[in-house]
């Protein structure tokens, strides 16, 4: 799925394609690519794209993140995409490339997100 979406990239100024997918608690699945934008720091990545439409159908809390790119080693999330992440959950984020796959935990990519203002959310 994630492939598929990739697809769907809007990346006329990168030309570097990206999917996502993010998995909801009850199973529930996702996709987002990156869409870019003239005024380059417009752009959203894949992953924000795809975090915005589990929350657009309801879904806050996200178990699973994939993130695709078709580089030599799989690409891993900006720091502002591990910022929202950190907004939904402490998901496993799986890395994929055409050859391979490698996870982490967002805790891990972005210690200490939640500490302090995430735990008493208004
Ligand atoms: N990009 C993503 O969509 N996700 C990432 O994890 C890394 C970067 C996008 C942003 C921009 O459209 C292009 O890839 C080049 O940075």
């Amino acid at each position: 799925m994630a492939w598929q979406v990739r697809e769907r990239a809007y990346a006329p100024y990168s030309r570097f394609q990206v999917g996502a997918v993010v998995v909801g608690k009850g199973g529930e699945v996702f996709a987002g690519c990156n869409v870019e934008n003239l005024s380059y720091g417009l752009t959203n990545c894949a992953e924000r794209v795809a975090v915005g439409a589990a929350v657009a159908a309801g879904v806050r809390e996200i178990v699973t993140v994939v993130v695709v790119a078709d580089t030599a080693t799989p690409i891993s999330p900006c720091g502002a995409c591990r910022q929202v992440l950190a907004e939904f959950g402490e998901p496993e984020i799986w890395l994929v490339n055409r050859e391979s796959r490698i996870s982490f935990r967002l805790s891990e990519l972005l210690p200490r997100a939640s500490a302090g203002i995430l735990e008493s959310p208004p």
